[in-house]
């Protein structure tokens, strides 16, 4: 159990761990790294150091849950950023070269219907993989960036979390199929080195479930509390201004139809809206400056800037 910190060298914790070459690949944190700290190796290629040290330590303990780091010191923005460079890692490089290897150790099945069976059962599992991560590509990431950008939208990360599964099921099944009822000849490199390959992927598959599981998920649900908060915040701060004595932009255009003669069935037309509208603004008008008559309004008017003496119809 090791707890990086942003001091570290990069250069010494790879030597310690190899396996964080993957996380860093995943950054898009290139290799080079000199005698340079996490933090300034994060810094130089834009990625958020808390978020990096919270998949490093998490994935570097095994997934452990004590090394699950606190929601509010992650950067979604760069979460999201490390997933989706492992979902095109997966689909473009380790799941096609694990194939090839698989055609390698068992033949193409053209000769062979338990290789058949087996390339078959991959290909199936790759494309479910492919649906899975083109959802979370397509859907989830992107209801994030909304949430972020505060825009709306009736998703809920709950949906997500309540059908996720890790994709690694079917390789681990894959694995042991081989593993127990695949007869191959002894001294067969080939086969052996492709279940390393499918164990290694498998493992990696389910440390990018969990990461979405213990990282992804919890950081969204905080940022889904804070949006509801700002949002009933807003919505409070509009019906204060319905009963603060600030006047609304609108309000002000209606005062300005007043003060140059207009009746309130022409002020309805010049701003688009009905009469009954109109009706609503002068109530309001009324109410929050206390002014209540077309002449007190024509002094408010000039006073405020609203409109010019000439304009005005005295
Ligand atoms: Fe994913
Ligand atoms: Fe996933």
């Amino acid at each position: 159990m090791h707890n990086y910190l942003s001091t570290d060298k990069v250069a010494e914790l790879i030597s310690q761990d190899y396996s964080l070459l993957q996380v860093m690949s995943r950054f898009n944190i290139p290799l080079g790294v000199k005698e340079k700290s996490i933090d300034e190796v994060c810094r130089a290629n834009n990625v958020d150091t808390e978020t990096f040290l919270a998949v490093l330590n998490f994935i570097g303990n095994g997934c452990n849950h004590k090394y699950i780091a606190e929601p509010e010191t992650l950067s979604l923005p760069s979460l999201m950023n490390y997933l989706r460079q492992a979902h095109s890692y997966f689909l473009d490089f380790s799941f096609p070269a694990i194939r090839r290897k698989l055609i390698n150790a068992v033949g193409n099945g053209s000769d062979n219907e338990s290789a058949l069976l087996i390339l078959q059962y991959y290909d199936t599992y790759v494309s479910e993989v492919r649906e899975h991560f083109e959802y979370e590509n397509a859907i989830v990431f992107p209801y994030i960036d909304s949430l972020i950008n505060q825009s709306h939208t009736s998703f809920n990360i709950d949906t997500f979390s309540a059908q996720h599964d890790p994709a690694a099921k079917k390789l681990t099944e894959l694995k042991n199929i081989i593993i127990r009822y695949y007869e191959a000849p002894a001294g067969s490199y080939a086969l052996h080195d492709v279940l390393f390959d499918i164990f290694g992927c498998e493992e990696e598959l389910k440390a990018h479930g969990l990461v979405e599981e213990h990282l992804l998920v919890p950081a969204v649900k905080l940022l889904e509390r804070e949006s509801a908060v700002h949002k009933e915040k807003t919505e409070k701060e509009g019906d204060d201004d319905e009963q603060s004595s600030t006047l609304s932009p609108r309000e002000k255009d209606v005062i300005i139809g007043v003060v140059k003669g207009l009746t309130n069935k022409e002020i309805a037309d010049k701003l688009c809206i009905s009469l009954n509208t109109v009706l609503t603004h002068r109530r309001n008008i009324a109410r929050k400056l206390e002014i209540h008559s077309p002449a007190g309004l024509t002094i408010y008017a000039i006073i405020n800037g609203l409109v010019e003496l000439k304009d005005v119809s005295l």
